[in-house]
This record gives structure tokens, C-alpha cells and sequence, in this order.
């Protein structure tokens, strides 16, 4: 039998690994040496019930039940969030704030907003004490027994500090799997979960929870409080961005919304906060919630109109886009009178005829579009995609093996428009003023034809534009020398290279600094940038080698254009494997493991070949691993090592 000491030391012990494992997704010790811990803390106990810690592991399951879970009263009120539905009424937030406050610039934080249910909970001298949901602010019910399930949760801190701190407690998507026969949605099961009599039950449903709040007066900053809440082992909401614009905040808001999909859990919106407390104390709240933070909610509204007619647009890279017309209607505050409908499958699919009154659907900021035909009049009519392009009438390509119909004529003038516009936009060279209406002047009136034409333009023609006052004359010509040096990677995606996404760019402009290096680049080098495969590195090359291409990039360079280095990343402890991963892994999705890989430099390929370096099997893993062993077996060695979730993570 251990001694006490040893006891309290093994309770220590225990807590630390299952933080690794629970939180940090990185645990050090086998399932088998902490099963071998926690018995020695189980026979402890049994012997010496006296001496047994009220937060010891062998507490998170099966604490008592009771016929009805008591009512706990907050001892500071849990307020709930403002809701704001678009941008317009984000800027209201962000214009009441920044009216309300004596300084110019104030720094916000942008985060998730995880869908689940508010609790609090409660730590005395770094011991979890009692956790309660938040009920109506003022008093919840005490699920305290039912928190104690939650593997992610520490019950001891790592500091003997008291604080009450809130979050939300959810379930994975991939834990909903197994239940929704039962529930509707992740939220209704956690709740079901976190309000069971039985806490054994509780268990099973395998809860989670982000803490996104502390009641804390040593640190003057939300972000700098979470970082130390993080310290203390408690898992906080991930994903914090700090802002100090309008426009930061938005697209902090916007790339939450676009990622929304790849977490594990459910987010209904981003939660935006004044980062520093005396600026929170300054704005206190309204009856209802604070005047310092604001829910953006990503609601997706739904409404019904009449479709009038179908478009066709050209987009940069020649596709062309079917849109639909529709009478307006309102939706999410906004009047709606333009659709995407993708292309003539989609149309298909969907069964939508002109004249149909059909179901449109705008979710956040993306474009609405048409979900499906609600019904169709005797007038209805088919729609069908034109043979020519309509804005230059050259014959349509259609592209084997793809969807989308082309226009083939590199100088159609939707095409130089798109590609300009996109080049000018704010995720690319972020030339401001170089807006839609203008570019279809510049282009329309024959000045620009290409990119360095826009570098062409003499400060006196700018002037002499229709409709240009002297001063926007100026700022856009300032704005285009600006861009002279912004960053690499910036450039590179400006130039709207099929497939070269902002993030591809960055990616090659880690390896390759400037466009020289690039342009020597050789496929195999292209290959071996992370997360490119052989479909982008063969487009890259095409590109790369064409004579116009090259020609562009002279007369850029000539005049003036010698865009900044990205910050070179460090090479990963990985770099130069390759990686596969196959079946469902246990303690992260698909996305986070290839994210971790990438970020140690290594590489994610799509099959099983020899230039595959490690192949990681999950539960249920498919064919791969047969074809990866057959690989290995007629080599006659193990060129392809392959490794479960556990040995994977040993080797990150
Ligand atoms: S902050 C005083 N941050 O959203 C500030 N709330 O609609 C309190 N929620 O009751 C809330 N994720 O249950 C905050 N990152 C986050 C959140 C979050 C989810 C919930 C919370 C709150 C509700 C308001």
C-alpha cells in the first residue's frame, strides 16, 4: 500500500497526464501505466476512506444521485450577450464603444462562440468546489457531480488559486455521432447530458467545455487573463484573435464563420470583447448584458420569392457562373435580389425553372443563394447555358472531367476585370479605392488590359478619369505605389494562379521568398512544399514556365513592383516525411492531426505510394494499410512505417 504522501503525489500525477491527454491532445504515458497510477489511487482509497480526496480521479464518475438537482444561486449575476445579425449592425457595437470611450483605439478580441450551455464553476485554493449552469443569471442547478465527468476539466489547478470562472460545456460532433438517434442536434444533448440526476450517465454522454470568462482582478486583459486561465490547466476557448480595427473585427468574424465546419463542435457565431478590463468597467452593462462584448450570431434566414431570370457571369479565371434574378426580398436586414446557382447541375439538381417561386437562404456574409424551386407555374421554363461567352461571344469550352464551362479567351474583358479586381482586393494586394465600378471603367475605356497596366497610368490620366476627384486621384495612385512592396505571399495570390488559394500562397512563400526563386523552381521543389500535391504542383509549372506569364512579371518588376519576404518558417522537426492518415482517429479530427503535421513541416499526401513516409491508422481503417504492407512487402523493407494514433503522437 502507498503512503499518504505517495497518495497525494500519485493524485498530482494523475491530474497532470489527463490535462496532456484531455486538453493538450498530448498525453506521455501509455492508457496501461495510467490505468496502473490510478489503481494504486483506487486501493488507497477503498483501504482509508477517511483519507480519500473529494477530487481525486476516481471521483469523476458515479457520484451520488439525487431525485432532483438542487438550485445553486450565482454569486455574481451570469449575464447573457447583445445579439447583432450583419455587419451594419457590428459597426453599430463597435461605434457605441469606441463614442463611449475617451481613446482612439481600442483593442477587441474575436473568438468563437461555441454553441452549448453556459455554467459556472467554482475553484478554492486550486480545488474545483461546485459548477452550476447559468438558469436564468441569477440562479441555475448545481451539476457539480456531472461537471466532475468532463476528462477535459482539471479538478485540481495547477496554482491554489480561488476563482469562479464560466464556459461553455458541449459535445463533439463526433461524440453526437453515437446519440443523434436520440437527440436533435449536439446542443440538446449535451443539455440532456449536463442535467442528468445520474451522473454516471452523464459520463457516457462524454461532455466538454471551453471556459471563456473569469471573474479575476490581477490581469487587465481578457486575452492575457485566458492565457493565464490556460495556464492554470483549464481549457479555454481556442482561437482568440485580438483586433485593433473595424475591418480586423470583421474578418476575424468572417474566418470563424468560414472555418466553422472543420471544429468538432458546434459554433453559432463569434463572441467580440473589449480586451482591456478598465475599458470594461468604464462601459458596465445594460439591464440584460454587457455594453463591452457583443454576440455576432451566423444565422442562416431563409424566405421565399419569385425567381424572374438567370444570368450568366464570367468570372476571372473564364468560368461562367449562372446567377439567379429574383424579386427582391428581405433577408437577414438586407434586400436580396441576386442568387449563385453554381452552374447547370446545380440547377438541375435543384429543379429550378425561370418564372418558379424558389426557397433562397443567406447565411453570415455569403452570398444567398437558392436552396430549391418551392413551385412552378405553367409559365415556368428551362434555363440552359449560352454556347458563346457573353461578354466576348467566343465559343464556351467545356472541360472534360469538370463541371464548369469556360470562356477560353485570356483577353475577354470580364476576365481582365475579374482578375484586376481580385488582384486589388483586400485578402490580395489590398489596394483600397480600386473598387468594381472603377475597374470596369479602366478596362472598358481600353487603359488597362493587364496588371502592370495599372502601374501605367500616369497621375494626370488618373485625374482626367470621369467622375475622379483630385484627391482620389491621388490616394489610388499612392495606394498603387504602396502596393509596390507589400508582402510575397500577397502578390502571389493577387496573381490568381488557378488553385493558388491565400493559403497556398503563403505556403510557397515560405520556401520560395521572392518571385526569382519561384520562377527557378523545379516541380519536385514545388512538391515538396506542404500540403501541395502533384495536381497544383503541375498547374504551378504551367504557369510558371508560360511566356506571358513570364513577360508579366518583367514588366511588373520594371516597374518598380519588388514585393517584401514573408517571414521564412523555421523547418519543422518533420520536414521531409510524408504522412497518410486513415480510419477514425480517437482524440482529434481528420483536420487537427493534418494541421499538426503541417505545422512541424511534414507533409500530407492523398494515397498510398512508396513516397509515402508514414501511414497513421485510426479505428476502422480502409484498404490502405493493406496496400501500404503490400508495398513494404515487395520492397523487401518498411519504406513506409506504419503507426497507430498513439505512436503517431508519440512522434510529434
Ligand atoms: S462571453 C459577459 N464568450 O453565449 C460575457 N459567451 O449568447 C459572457 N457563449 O451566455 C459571455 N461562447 O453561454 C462568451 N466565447 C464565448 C462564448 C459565449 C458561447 C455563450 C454563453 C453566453 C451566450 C450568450
Amino acid at each position: 500500500m502507498i503512503s499518504q504522501s505517495r497518495y497525494h503525489e500519485l493524485l498530482k500525477i494523475l491530474s497532470e497526464h489527463a490535462h496532456l491527454y484531455y486538453v493538450l491532445d498530448t498525453p506521455v504515458i501509455s492508457d496501461f501505466e495510467y490505468d496502473q497510477l490510478y489503481r494504486q489511487v483506487a486501493e488507497f482509497e477503498e483501504t482509508f476512506p477517511l483519507l480519500s480526496d473529494l477530487n481525486s480521479p476516481t471521483r469523476r464518475i458515479g457520484g451520488k444521485s439525487s431525485a432532483k438537482l438542487e438550485s445553486y444561486a450565482h454569486i455574481q449575476k451570469l449575464p447573457s450577450l447583445g445579439n447583432v445579425f450583419d455587419a451594419i449592425e457590428l459597426r453599430a457595437f463597435y461605434d457605441r464603444v469606441l463614442k463611449a470611450l475617451p481613446q482612439e483605439i481600442i483593442i477587441f478580441t474575436v473568438e468563437p462562440k461555441i454553441d452549448g450551455l453556459a455554467v459556472a464553476l467554482h475553484y478554492r485554493d486550486g480545488q474545483f468546489k461546485v459548477g452550476a449552469t447559468r438558469g436564468d443569471g441569477y440562479s441555475g442547478e448545481n451539476v457539480t457531480q456531472n461537471l466532475r465527468t468532463i476528462r477535459s476539466l482539471p479538478l485540481t489547478l495547477t496554482s491554489t488559486e480561488t476563482i469562479e470562472v464560466r464556459g461553455e460545456v458541449f459535445m463533439r460532433k463526433s461524440v453526437f455521432e453515437t446519440f443523434k438517434d436520440q437527440f436533435a442536434n449536439p446542443r440538446n444533448a449535451a443539455a440532456g447530458a449536463l442535467r442528468q440526476l445520474d451522473s454516471k450517465v452523464t459520463a457516457s454522454r462524454k461532455l466538454d467545455i471551453f471556459i471563456y470568462q473569469g471573474l479575476y482582478s490581477g490581469i487587465t486583459t481578457h486575452h492575457e487573463l485566458l492565457t493565464y486561465l490556460k495556464e492554470l490547466g483549464l481549457p479555454v476557448v481556442p482561437d482568440v484573435q485580438r483586433c485593433e480595427t473595424f475591418s480586423d473585427i470583421q474578418e476575424a468574424c468572417q474566418t470563424i464563420l468560414n472555418n466553422k465546419e472543420s471544429y468538432d463542435w458546434g459554433i453559432d457565431g463569434a463572441v467580440i470583447k473589449v480586451d482591456e478590463k478598465k475599458w470594461q468597467d468604464e462601459l458596465g452593462f445594460t439591464s440584460k448584458s454587457p455594453r463591452w462584448a457583443i454576440a455576432y450570431k451566423f444565422e442562416t434566414e431563409k424566405a421565399i420569392t419569385t425567381l424572374t431570370n438567370i444570368i450568366v457571369q464570367v468570372g476571372r479565371t473564364g468560368v461562367l457562373t449562372p446567377v439567379a434574378v429574383l424579386e427582391p426580398v428581405q433577408l437577414s436586414g438586407v434586400s436580396v435580389h441576386r442568387a449563385t446557382l453554381h452552374n447547370q447541375e446545380d440547377i438541375l439538381r435543384k429543379g429550378v425553372l425561370i418564372g418558379d417561386r424558389v426557397l433562397v437562404q443567406r447565411a453570415g456574409e455569403v452570398i444567398p443563394e437558392i436552396i430549391k424551386s418551392f413551385e412552378t407555374f405553367s409559365h415556368s421554363r428551362a434555363f440552359e447555358m449560352p454556347p458563346h461567352c457573353p461578354e466576348c461571344q467566343t465559343p464556351v469550352l467545356h472541360v472534360p472531367e469538370e463541371v464548369a464551362i469556360r470562356c477560353p479567351n485570356f483577353d475577354c474583358p470580364a476576365q481582365i476585370k475579374g482578375r484586376i479586381f481580385h488582384y486589388a482586393s483586400r485578402k490580395a494586394m489590398d489596394i483600397e479605392g480600386l473598387g468594381d465600378k472603377l475597374v470596369e471603367q479602366l478596362v472598358d475605356s481600353g487603359l488597362v488590359h493587364s496588371l502592370p497596366d495599372l502601374y501605367r497610368i500616369s497621375m494626370e490620366t488618373w485625374t482626367s478619369l470621369d467622375r475622379m476627384a483630385q484627391k482620389s486621384a491621388q490616394n489610388i495612385y499612392d495606394e498603387l505605389e504602396k502596393s509596390k512592396t507589400k508582402l510575397f505571399s500577397k502578390f502571389l495570390f493577387g496573381l490568381g494562379i488557378p488553385f493558388i488559394g491565400e493559403r497556398t500562397a503563403q505556403l510557397l512563400a515560405q520556401v520560395f521568398p521572392d518571385m526569382k526563386t519561384l520562377l527557378s523552381a523545379s516541380y519536385e521543389a514545388l512538391l515538396n512544399v506542404p500540403e501541395i500535391g502533384e495536381k497544383i504542383a503541375a498547374i504551378l509549372t504551367q504557369t510558371l514556365s508560360a511566356p506571358s506569364f513570364q513577360d508579366m512579371i518583367n514588366d511588373l518588376t520594371e516597374l518598380g513592383l519588388s514585393p517584401k519576404s514573408d517571414a521564412v518558417l523555421a523547418t519543422g522537426k518533420l520536414s521531409g516525411s510524408t504522412f497518410l492518415f486513415t480510419g477514425t482517429l480517437s482524440h482529434r479530427t481528420r483536420t487537427e492531426a493534418e494541421k499538426a503535421v503541417v505545422e512541424q513541416g511534414g507533409k500530407i499526401i492523398s494515397a498510398v505510394s512508396a513516397n509515402l513516409t508514414y501511414l497513421i491508422v485510426g479505428d476502422s481503417p480502409g484498404s490502405k494499410v493493406n496496400k501500404a504492407k503490400a508495398i513494404n512487402q515487395k520492397a523487401g523493407k518498411s519504406i513506409i512505417q506504419i503507426l497507430s494514433e498513439d505512436e503517431w503522437v508519440a512522434l510529434l
